[in-house]
């Protein structure tokens, strides 16, 4: 069992190999981003005070999403967790370790992906995704076979996220430098830290990923 974390600004590319993890290796992917999604779409109180934050592109409080990845710890963990837009903060990073102790579990690699901002903004504002099953598409450079057809499920029901414009993408950018980006120090100096380069197509990008985990195992 191996347990990762996928680190990297907005549209680096964790969703996207996170599932191709899911597929490969029977891994749990454990998104915040999309458990915070779930709770608003079902409209329960934790969802309606989220929503406005999300849709703005800050961070939701680190008492919420360490709530949120506590609760999955205990559940299913198939061939190891993967944390996906999970830590993002210090705070969120120590919780993880104390989390993680408590359950006998360790952190085998934190796995940085390296894009530039460039590249995000049309990653970005060209991403869909199916409402069936959650895969991940682009109207350039992924685009779904059949026009708004899922191809993993058939599912006509294509979603774009209310983050996903120039405006937020800015606050979600500055977001990540001011408050992610100093967990890139404090997992190299545990000596966890990988990185990958997010910019090589993606079968590339699984296949170095595909190697740290070798490597890890
Ligand atoms: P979250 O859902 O985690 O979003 P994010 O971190 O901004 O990351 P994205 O999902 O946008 O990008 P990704 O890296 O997964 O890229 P993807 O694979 O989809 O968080 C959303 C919000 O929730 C936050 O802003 C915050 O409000 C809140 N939140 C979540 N977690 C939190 C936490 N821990 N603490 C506090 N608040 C939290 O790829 C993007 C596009 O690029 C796709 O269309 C894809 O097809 C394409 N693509 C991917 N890889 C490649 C490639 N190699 N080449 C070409 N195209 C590619």
């Amino acid at each position: 069992m191996t347990n990762i974390i996928l680190l990297g600004p907005p549209g680096a590319g964790k969703g996207t190999q996170a599932k191709r993890l899911v597929d490969g290796r029977h891994m749990v992917q454990l998104s915040t981003g999309d458990m915070l999604r779930e709770a608003k779409t079902s409209g329960s109180e934790m969802g309606r005070k989220v929503a406005d934050v999300m849709a703005r592109g800050e961070l939701v409080t680190d008492e919420i999403v360490i709530g949120l990845i506590r609760e999955k710890l205990t559940g299913e963990a198939g061939g190891g967790f993967i944390f996906d837009g999970f830590p993002r903060t210090l705070a969120q990073a120590d919780a993880l370790a104390v989390l993680m102790d408590g359950l006998g579990q360790k952190l085998d690699a934190v796995i940085e992906m390296q894009v530039d901002d460039a590249a995000l903004v049309s990653r970005i504002t060209g991403r869909y995704t199916c409402g069936g099953c959650g895969a991940v598409y682009h109207d350039s450079t992924k685009p779904t076979k059949v026009a708004d057809t899922c191809d993993a499920c058939g599912s006509t029901s294509m979603q774009r996220r209310a983050d996903d414009t120039e405006d937020a993408l800015r606050t979600r950018l500055m977001e990540y430098y001011k408050k992610t980006s100093p967990l890139m120090g404090y997992y190299y100096a545990k000596g966890a830290l990988r990185s990958v380069d997010g910019l090589a197509a993606m079968d590339d990008v699984a296949g170095a990923i595909a190697k740290v985990l070798d490597s890890a195992e």
